[in-house]
Formats: structure tokens, sequence, C-alpha cells
């Protein structure tokens, strides 16, 4: 008996301090669960006397009813409560001042690039990209410059170490690649004319850098193959590429020059509000030589190609002054570059 009541009184405290569904559902367990203290003590009986057996059976089956029926109140009491508590919980100032979120902002040069591509893409330009480390054969024999040419001093490059890797290469030396012809040449190989293509990528030169050289730059090159391509053309092109990247008020000029893989070669220099001219693209008709390196017949194809910098165009939109700003990553240049919130 005294037992009973002992479970009845700590009990009850309990139920006094349990103000959430989970504190009740241990108190269940504990009480009148299947293993708990009243179902423990009725199992006993059976060793009991008969008198103790109907007199303590019934404590504790009253108790028993008992919790429970208080359990079940203190259960819909709690699940009353239950939205108030969540509401309080979730409360939420909508005066209170918000929270200014940082963003991000996208590179110059990464602006460039887009609109650049997208410029292209409405003459009907496909892109066409390739690896950064290119083979010697791809990144000079191909484009009519043999090893033992002087033309592949215009080129300063960063050769690879061979290295002990099984390289499905054989026999020839890998590099950095110096321009994004090699795309060119790979495209050629496996396209049949007629078609346009740009292929914009970084570059690297083994260079000193100054305000307009860095040793790693982003080129755009393009190639237009077809059966009546001229210089005409890519004068056209050229001049809705300018209008269209840098508005009016800019002006080009072409300046003969030479590249072993176009004949005639020219310079395209650029300048704006009468400025200084700045170099920014090579370019000239494709050399027949180069069409006959990728499988294409010279007689019944022609074309022109032209190679620039994404930087210098950049320099000229945002009137940058040093290219080597573009890799310093200072946040006073970046933050002019972010995106409006
Ligand atoms: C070439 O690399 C040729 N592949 C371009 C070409 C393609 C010509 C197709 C004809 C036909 P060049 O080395 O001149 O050419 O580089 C082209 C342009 O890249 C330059 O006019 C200049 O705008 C830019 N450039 C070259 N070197 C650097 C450098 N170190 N830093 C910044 N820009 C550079």
């Amino acid at each position: 008996m005294r037992s009973i009541d002992a479970i009845k009184q700590r009990c009850e405290s309990a139920i006094k301090r349990a103000n959430n569904l989970v504190d009740l559902e241990r108190l269940e367990i504990e009480y009148v669960g299947r293993k708990g203290e009243l179902t423990t003590i009725l199992r006993s009986l059976k060793n009991k006397s008969e008198e103790e057996r109907k007199k303590i059976g019934k404590e504790a089956n009253d108790l028993k009813e008992e919790l429970k029926r208080r359990f079940a109140k203190l259960r819909r009491e709690l699940e009353k409560e239950l939205p108030g508590l969540r509401l309080k919980k979730e409360r939420l100032d909508v005066t209170a001042p918000g929270i200014r979120r940082l963003v991000g902002g996208v590179h110059p040069i990464t602006v460039t690039l887009r609109d650049v591509c997208r410029i292209f893409s409405t003459m009907g330009f496909a892109v066409a990209e390739g690896p950064e480390v290119e083979t010697e054969w791809y990144n000079f024999d191909a484009l009519n410059i043999p090893a033992d040419h002087p033309a592949r001093e215009m080129w300063d490059t960063f050769w690879l170490k061979p290295t002990n890797q099984k390289s499905k290469i054989k026999n020839q030396k890998l590099l950095l690649r110096t321009h994004t012809s090699p795309v060119q040449i790979r495209f050629m190989q496996t396209h049949k004319p007629p078609f346009k293509i740009i292929s914009p990528g970084r570059v690297f030169r083994y260079e000193a850098t100054d305000a307009t050289h860095d040793f790693q730059l982003w080129m755009l090159e393009g190639l237009v193959v077809g059966r009546e391509v001229s210089v005409a053309n890519f004068k056209s092109v050229m001049e809705v590429f300018f209008k269209e990247l840098l508005g009016s008020g800019v002006e080009a000029r072409l300046r003969p020059s030479y590249f072993p893989f176009t004949e005639p070669s020219f310079e395209v220099d650029m300048r704006r509000g009468g400025g200084s001219w700045l170099e920014v693209f090579g370019a000239g008709m494709v050399h027949p030589q180069v069409l006959r390196n990728c499988g294409i017949n010279p007689n019944e194809w022609q074309g022109f190609a032209f190679g620039g910098g994404i930087d210098r165009l950049a320099m000229l939109k945002y009137k940058i002054p040093d290219i080597r700003l573009f890799r310093e990553d200072d946040i006073r240049l970046l933050r002019q570059f972010r995106r409006a919130s």
C-alpha cells in the first residue's frame, strides 16, 4: 500500500512539472506502460494471499485508471497550447531592419567574354573550345610553323617538362598553348566546311609583363571557312563586333602584318576618343597549307581567321590602364563590377 501511495505522490509532482508532450510520453511509459511500476506490482500479485491480492489489486488498478485519465487530460491541454507555442517560437518582427547580403560580382574579363560570345552568336558563329595543354604540332607545326621556322620566336612559350607518365601522345613535346589557333585546327580536322566559329580561351606566354602584356591572358580567335570568303567579309564582321561591344566613338585600323598561318596578314588596332592606338587583333586569310594540313582542299575552300586579346578589349571597354590589374584581385577594382542587388 505504502508503495502505491508513494507512486501516486511521485507521479503527481511529475505531472505538475511536465510541460510538453515529450515529458508526458515519458511519464506514461514510466507509470502506466507495459513495463511501468504499476504493471509490475499487478504482475507480482500472484504470489500474494487472496486478501492482499484483492486489496492491492484494486488500489493499483484504481490508481492506474486515474493516472490514465490525468495523462489524457494533460495531453489535451498540451495539444491545445501547441499552436500558441509555435507562434511564439516563430515570431517574426516584420518591422525589424533587414540584413543586407553581400552580393558577389562578375569579373570584368568574364563580362567581356560573355559579351563577345553573345555578339558573335548573333552573327551565327559557334563557340569551340580546346585544351590548355597542347602538343607542339597543334600549337605550331599544323599552323605552318615548323621547329626551325624563325616565326616561332613570335610566341615565347612555356614548354612542359616530359613526365614519366604514360602519354597517349607519342613523341610530342607538350606546352601551354600560346594562342587558341590550335582549337581551330582541331575543329577543321573534325568538321566539313562551311563553318563560322570563335574559340575563346586562356593562353600563356613566357613574356615579361608591362601595362599591355601579361604572361597569361584571354584570347578570342575566330575562323570562317566558305567558298567565297574575303577580307571585305572580315572587315564587316569586325565593324559589327566593335560597334556592339564598345559602342560608337571607337576607331579601328588595319595594318599589314605577318603570320605564318595567314596570307595576306594584318593587325587590327583600336583607339577610343582620339587616344593612343592599341593592337587588339591579328588576322588574315587562312594560308592554303594550313587548310591542307587539316584535310581541307584550298582550291575549293577559303577563309579568314583572327585572334586577339580579350583582356585588351576589356581594357578599352572599361578604360582600365594596366592589364595586370585583372589578375591582382584588388577588391577596389572588382567591386566596380558588382551586380546591382
Ligand atoms: C596570335 O596569337 C595569333 N594566333 C592571332 C591570329 C589568329 C592571327 C588568326 C591571324 C589569324 P599575336 O601573338 O599577335 O597573334 O596575339 C594576338 C593578340 O593577342 C595581340 O594582338 C594582342 O591583342 C594580344 N596579346 C598578345 N600577347 C599578349 C600579352 N602578352 N598580353 C596581352 N595581350 C596579348
